[in-house]
């Protein structure tokens, strides 16, 4: 079994960096209490620095979303090479709000390719908006992995994370089952392997997102066949986020 991955994305929350350092604090305390279980925190871009201070040990943090350039005339935006320098290790590439606002599978992409070659961990977002009786989705997700993938060398795949997340189980609170979950899990990992070879496929790293509580995470950790999960909104709340880093935890 690969180390469970937790990783909480904050999205565009909290409103001050001091109710940030306070969330912050409370899940490194929560992450010290169980070192078998990787926890990662990807705040808003503003708050990196100052967390950054106090990350290290058993919280690394990630950016939600980087720029393909390392640099260049781009206004508003922030480059993999800057959130390296930081010391992040992770960035969130291709989140479906992000896509929602115009990022297409190139895009994703190309950020894959710049935040590994700045050395972090991309987490690839990918995920359907519904789902049909004839399992069409499985098509939209299977061209989202391969253009994900497709220009990254099979060298490379060990430092990728894929994170499921189906649209419609995102802060609605209907999260996926524990059969759609495995299900989903056994599917990336075939298509990988029908595109790319068995032996990259199953070094990338796979976890689910989409309304997990505290009251579901051990439930779809033990049944769901994914390393982890990532988090929004009960990763805002210290004693939920604690409650699903304990489920992963062994
Ligand atoms: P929720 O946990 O709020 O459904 O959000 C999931 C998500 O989008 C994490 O990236």
């Amino acid at each position: 079994m690969p180390q469970p991955l937790v990783i909480a994305n904050w999205k565009m929350n909290p409103q001050t960096l001091t109710e940030a350092k306070q969330i912050f604090v409370g899940i490194k305390n929560a992450a010290k209490k169980h070192p078998s279980v990787s926890v990662v925190l990807a705040p808003p871009a503003i708050y990196l620095t100052e967390l950054m201070k106090s990350a290290g040990g058993a919280v690394s943090l990630a950016a939600q979303n980087t720029h393909s350039e390392p640099l260049g005339s781009f206004t508003g935006e922030i480059s993999p090479t800057m959130i390296s320098a930081l010391g992040a290790k992770y960035i969130i590439v291709g989140h479906s709000e992000r896509r929602m606002i115009g990022e297409s599978n190139g895009d994703v992409a190309k950020k894959i390719m710049a935040t590994l070659k700045a050395r972090l961990t991309p987490i690839v977002c990918i995920g359907e908006s519904a789902r049909d009786s004839q399992g069409n989705f499985f098509t939209f997700i299977e061209t989202q992995v391969e253009t994900a993938f497709e220009i990254v060398p099979r060298t490379r795949f060990k430092d990728i994370v894929i994170a499921y997340e189906p649209i419609w189980a995102i802060g609605t609170g209907a999260t996926a089952t524990v059969e759609d979950v495995k299900e989903m899990q056994l599917f990336i990992l075939k298509i990988l392997t029908k595109h790319f070879g068995r032996t990259a496929a199953e070094q990338v790293t796979i976890i689910y997102g989409g309304s997990v509580k505290p009251d579901n995470a051990a439930k779809l950790y033990e049944a769901g066949g994914m390393s982890g999960f990532l988090v929004g909104g009960a990763s805002l709340k210290v004693t939920d986020f604690a409650t699903i880093i304990v489920a992963t935890a062994n």
